[in-house]
C-alpha cells in the first residue's frame, strides 16, 4: 500500500493543499478530498499541520463546509493542527460579516483548527514553534483579495518578530502575488493582471521581501505541479499549490495533487504527491521534489 511519508528527522512536516472547493455540483471533489484526508491519516509518521490555502467551498455554503469539516476529521487524527484560510470562493457572493460568522463556525467544527478573530479573517499562530501568518480578504471581491492597511501592518509586525527570533516564517494566503508563479499562464493566460492578489500586491511583496526567510504559500491557480509551483526571490519563497479537489489545468492533470513540506535547520524540502493514491508524483514532473536552501 502506498503511504505519504513525513520525515521524523525534520523540524516540521506540513501538508500543503490548495482549493478543495467542495461543491454539490461536482461530487468528485469531495471524493478526492476524502481520499486525501485519509492518506494523511494513514501516513508514515506524523504531520505538524495541514495547511489549506483557501477556496474551501465553491459557494461558501454551510452544507459545503460541513462536508469539508467531516473529511478533515480523518486528517486531524494524524496532524497536530489543521489551518484553513479563506479564498475568493469562500467570501465573494455573501455579505461579509455573516460569512465571517459562518467561516468561524466551520473552524469550530474542524478539529485542531486555530480560529480567526470575530471581526477579521487574518491572524497569526505557531506551528511547532514556527510563526504562521494566516491572511484573508478584508472585503468582498470576486477574484482578487483586498488587503487593508491594518492587515498589511499586522503582517509586517509579525514578520519583524520572526526575524528578531531568527526563524523562517510561513504566510498562508489564497492568491499568489501578481505576475508570480507563472501568471498569467497559470491563470490560463487570461488578462495579464489577473490571478494574483490584486491592487495591494506590490505593497505586500515589499513587506514579504524585507525580512528573513518567508515561505508564501498560496492556491487559487488550479494549475498542476509544474516549474511554476516554486519561485524564489531572495529570501522570499513563493509556493503555489494545485487544487486538491478540482481538476487542475496545465500539462500535469493528476487529480488530488498537493505537497508535503519538510523544514530542516538549513533547508525546506518539498515533495509533490498524488494524495488520492498516496503516491509521489513522477520525478519527470518539474518540482515533483525540490529543495530551498536557507543560507
Ligand atoms: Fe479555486
Ligand atoms: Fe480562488
Amino acid at each position: 500500500m502506498n503511504r505519504i511519508r513525513f520525515d521524523p528527522a525534520a523540524k516540521l512536516n506540513l501538508v500543503f493543499w490548495g482549493d478543495p472547493q467542495i461543491s454539490p455540483v461536482e461530487t468528485g471533489r469531495v471524493q478526492r478530498f476524502t481520499a486525501a484526508c485519509n492518506a494523511v491519516r494513514d501516513a508514515q509518521g506524523r504531520a505538524d499541520a495541514v495547511l489549506i490555502a483557501g477556496d474551501i467551498a465553491e459557494f461558501g455554503r454551510e452544507a459545503e463546509y460541513t462536508a469539508v469539516a467531516g473529511c478533515l476529521k480523518a486528517a486531524a487524527g494524524n496532524a497536530d493542527a489543521i489551518v484553513c484560510c479563506t479564498g475568493n470562493h469562500d467570501v465573494r457572493i455573501r455579505p461579509y460579516k455573516s460569512q465571517l460568522r459562518r467561516f468561524r463556525a466551520f473552524l469550530c467544527d474542524v478539529p485542531k483548527a486555530p480560529m480567526c478573530p470575530y471581526d477579521r479573517y487574518y491572524f497569526s499562530t505557531e506551528i511547532g514553534g514556527y510563526p504562521l501568518i494566516v491572511m484573508g480578504a478584508d472585503r468582498n471581491s470576486f477574484e482578487s483579495a483586498y488587503i487593508g492597511k491594518t492587515q498589511l501592518s499586522f503582517v509586517e509586525a509579525e514578520l519583524q518578530k520572526a526575524q528578531a527570533e531568527g526563524k523562517p516564517a510561513f504566510v498562508l494566503n489564497h492568491q499568489p502575488l501578481n505576475r508570480t508563479n507563472g501568471l498569467p499562464v497559470t491563470w490560463e493566460g487570461r488578462g495579464s493582471w489577473r490571478g494574483g492578489v490584486g491592487m495591494q500586491s506590490q505593497k505586500l511583496r515589499d513587506i514579504l521581501t524585507s525580512h528573513g526567510h518567508v515561505f508564501y504559500l498560496t492556491g487559487h491557480l488550479h494549475y498542476g505541479v509544474s516549474g511554476f509551483s516554486v519561485e524564489n526571490s531572495g529570501r522570499l519563497h513563493m509556493l503555489a499549490a494545485p487544487s486538491v479537489g478540482c481538476a487542475n489545468h496545465g500539462p500535469n492533470g493528476v487529480l488530488g495533487q498537493g505537497f508535503v513540506l519538510s523544514l530542516y535547520e538549513d533547508k525546506l524540502v518539498g515533495t509533490a504527491y498524488d494524495f488520492v493514491n498516496a503516491a509521489p508524483l513522477p520525478p519527470a514532473v518539474p518540482n515533483a521534489s525540490f529543495e530551498i536552501r536557507l543560507n
